[in-house]
């Protein structure tokens, strides 16, 4: 069926007005003031609301098996959450274990994600190296649209590489044209830091961020992106130049000192994108110190940082230096998951949720306190994901022949944030008790209202692969 929203203010990375968006067949047809429509097409009054491009959540593990259980939102239910939270497209993570093929890993993910109702891309995480697997990285590379690879520096002993190893995949990624992206931590002298930890018998959830200090994640982005130059040097006989080294994209960022190692490699000339969480903009490592285990919800890698960092990177952010929001959503129930890690902060499943968060989040403690301006806010959200992860403009944009995937948001609303009546499968959220300014309204996927009034809409399996090109 066709749908036209009526009178929203249309807000783009770089643009604001009024007009009606007329959709058809999943794309965005018209646009323009009092536009004629077909009768019969469904109509949306979106007087006094803004209009966004549907959020782009680069960075989800659904259904992830990890430290000895799997992240509890599959991608039907994980998906349904992001479209009540105005997310209408994930990237996530193919994620082979040590020894196991591309190919098979991704057979594995590609069927999981059937089932989601918002459209999907992934990238391919590349956990160790051999010939095949650079074969393996080729092929998904040309073949299956996978255009981005991930490392984990952390992680040692699992899904963690080496430095012999992330050169291996930083060179194999340069010669195919592919971007790399990272999450920053000296995995090893973390597994030093819990060690002397445990052995002191400091094990409760509030020892995680002390064996995860910012220094270490400073040191593993400033790595990565001296290694990322590497990749580029020799090639013709000679030393390249730093603005021709690999591109970078350092996931889930959350330090002061990661950031100035980007400042100091932009400053070079080098290509470095990063990306932040709202729980890195918004929470400060106080959570550790609640009392019954209760830290442990905010077990997550890296840690929630000391107070401090969380301005340096709204600033950052305010000052484009910060190109993506996304939640790195990877929910584990406390009650018979994160209990894993009762007697030992070591064996706490690390990650939480945030998919439905994310965007009413960055509104309010971005847009309604002046830190970042609306424009800001959609290409935070939205428009830099579809462009750094190419794509753009089917994604990311309120344009003719763009998908119909909209946001709806009424900055008159209100609400707080409760696990109580969150749609995420978990049973804590980092954000409880947080108050929102405004409220998605309805969100369009596809050309669809999938989510209105507080109903969602979703059907199962509505949700396409984005084969990237
Ligand atoms: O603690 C986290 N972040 N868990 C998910 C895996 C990752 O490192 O992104
Ligand atoms: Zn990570
Ligand atoms: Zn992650």
């Amino acid at each position: 069926m066709a749908l036209v929203i009526k009178n929203g203010t249309i807000v783009t990375a770089n643009d604001q007005y009024v007009a009606d968006v007329y959709c058809e067949g999943g794309t965005i047809k018209a646009i323009g003031k009092d536009l004629e429509v077909p009768a019969g097409t469904q109509v949306v009054d979106g007087s006094g609301q803004y209009v966004f491009p549907g959020g782009i959540d680069a960075h989800t593990h659904m259904e992830m098996p990890f430290m000895g259980t799997t992240s509890c939102d599959d991608f039907f239910t994980g998906t349904s959450a992001g479209v009540a939270g105005g997310t209408t497209t994930i990237i996530d993570f193919i994620i082979p274990n040590r020894n196991q093929s591309l190919l098979e890993a991704r057979d594995f993910w590609m069927n999981n994600a059937k089932k989601s109702v918002a459209d999907y891309a992934f990238h391919m995480a590349v956990t160790w190296f051999s010939d095949q697997v650079k074969k393996d990285m080729e092929h998904v590379f040309r073949h299956d649209g996978i255009q981005s690879f991930k490392i984990f520096m952390a992680y040692r002993g699992a899904i963690g590489v080496d430095d012999v190893e992330l050169v291996q995949v930083l060179d194999t990624a340069h010669s195919l044209g592919a971007l790399v992206t990272s999450h920053c931590e000296h995995g090893d002298a973390v597994v030093a830091l819990q060690t002397r930890l445990a052995s002191r018998g400091n094990l409760a959830p509030k020892y995680h961020p002390m064996s995860r200090p910012a220094y270490l994640e400073g040191e593993a982005t400033n790595r990565v992106i001296q290694l990322a130059r590497v990749a580029a040097d020799g090639r013709n006989g000679h030393m390249s130049e730093a603005k021709d080294s690999q591109p970078i994209y350092i996931v889930h960022l959350t330090a002061k000192e990661s950031m100035d190692a980007v400042y100091r490699a932009r400053a070079e000339g080098q290509k470095v994108m990063v990306e932040t969480c709202p729980q890195y903009l918004l929470l400060d490592d106080s959570v550790y110190d609640k009392p019954d285990f209760e830290g442990a919800a905010y077990v997550m890698s890296p840690p929630i940082r000391p107070r401090g960092h969380q301005e340096y990177l709204w600033n950052a952010m305010a000052n484009g230096a910060i190109q993506t929001v996304a939640t790195d959503h990877c929910p584990f129930r406390q009650a018979d998951q994160k209990i894993a890690g009762k007697d030992d902060f070591r064996k706490i499943p690390n990650g939480a949720a945030g998919i439905e968060n994310r965007m009413a989040l960055m509104y309010t403690y971005g847009v309604a306190t002046g830190r970042i301006s609306l424009q800001q806010f959609v290409d935070v959200t939205s428009t830099q994901a579809a462009k750094i992860f190419n794509l753009y403009p089917r994604k990311g944009a309120i344009a003719v022949g763009s998908d119909a995937d909209l946001v709806l948001y009424d900055p008159k609303g209100s609400s707080t944030i409760s696990a109580k009546t969150h749609h995420m499968r978990v049973d804590r959220n980092i954000f409880e008790g947080f108050e929102l300014k405004g409220k998605i309204a309805t969100t369009v996927v596809n050309g669809k209202v999938q989510f209105h009034d507080g109903q969602l809409h979703v059907e199962r399996g509505a949700g396409r692969y984005l084969k990237r090109s």
